[in-house]
């Protein structure tokens, strides 16, 4: 284990949520600070939802740096925020926060964490045909984020069509060029489907059936742990590429690092490290 320089010019950053401390964060982001020399570290914070209005002048008194959100506060926090990215703006969900000196800005690192994590597997989603399983906070990050990729068109199943529906309306406001379908009567040949559902999560149940899957070039899931889903372990045995969510999980730390510092992240050591925290 290597030494923190703790010190009086300690910066600190963290992450609130609640629960927390199943985070990877913590170990990965310090790991990151020292990586590049950065004299911070990175903490959990379990804040309850009726006490996060007590949260940011608490943190602007520590002089806290900048921190994530994660569940259940990534949409209750922003009327505390001064100002947003676009993204964060678009999606009504933060879950990376920087002190500046005009105040708390958010950001959200959900959907570029998603592409990047793909580019860096080498998939061009240019001219490409994505059925996106799910309908919540992940599916609407990771759609607004592919539709910001020229795909072809998007296609989306959700057990509950009436959320699918409203995240489609969604969609053709932001994107009134993009072709959606909303839960597609037939199966049809997609280059890659996407799993944004929570189906598969501890390695329970597969969220679409097997035939869907076959009418894929590729499956993603951005589901990591465990890092083969029931869904990859089918896409696997049909022999179709596939990807699970633990680049994602990675690109997202790399984003809300480079927003912290403005500095390239170490994106080696914060892998090494997520992949040593996962197999603790
Ligand atoms: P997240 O922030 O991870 O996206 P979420 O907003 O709670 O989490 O969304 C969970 C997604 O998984 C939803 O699309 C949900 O479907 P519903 O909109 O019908 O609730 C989907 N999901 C969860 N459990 C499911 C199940 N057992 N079968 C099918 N879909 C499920």
């Amino acid at each position: 284990m290597e030494t923190i320089p703790i010190d009086g010019k300690t910066k600190i950053y963290g992450i609130i949520g609640h629960p927390v401390s199943h985070s990877f964060s913590p170990k990965m982001q310090t790991a990151a600070f020292q990586a590049i020399g950065e004299n911070a570290i990175y903490l959990p914070f379990d804040i309850p939802e009726n006490r996060l209005s007590d949260v940011l002048p608490a943190f602007r008194l520590l002089n806290i740096q900048g921190f994530n959100v994660t569940v259940p506060h990534k949409e209750t926090i922003l009327p505390f925020l001064d100002e947003l990215s676009p993204e964060a703006k678009k999606l009504g969900s933060v879950n990376t926060v920087l002190a500046t000196p005009g105040g708390w800005k958010g950001f959200s690192t959900d959907g570029t964490g998603f592409i990047r994590s793909l580019q860096h597997a080498g998939v061009d989603l240019s001219g490409k045909k994505v059925l996106l399983l799910g309908a919540g906070g992940s599916a609407k990050a990771i759609s607004m984020a592919l539709a910001e990729e020229n795909i072809l068109g998007l296609h989306l199943r959700n057990r509950t069509a009436q959320k699918a529906e409203r995240l489609s309306v969604l969609l053709q406001q932001a994107y009134p060029l993009l072709p959606t379908v909303v839960n597609p009567s037939t199966i049809e040949e997609y280059d890659i489907l996407i799993n944004c559902t929570s189906v598969g999560m501890g390695g329970k149940g597969c969220p679409v059936e097997k035939e869907v899957i076959r009418s894929a070039k590729m499956v993603v899931d951005i589901i990591y742990n465990p890092p083969l889903s029931p869904l990859l372990e089918l896409a696997i045995h049909m022999g179709i590429q596939f990807l699970n969510g633990l680049g994602m999980l990675l690109y997202q730390g790399v984003a809300s690092f480079e927003i912290w510092t403005g500095r390239s992240a170490p994106i080696e050591k914060m892998e090494t490290v997520l992949h040593q925290t996962l197999s603790i």
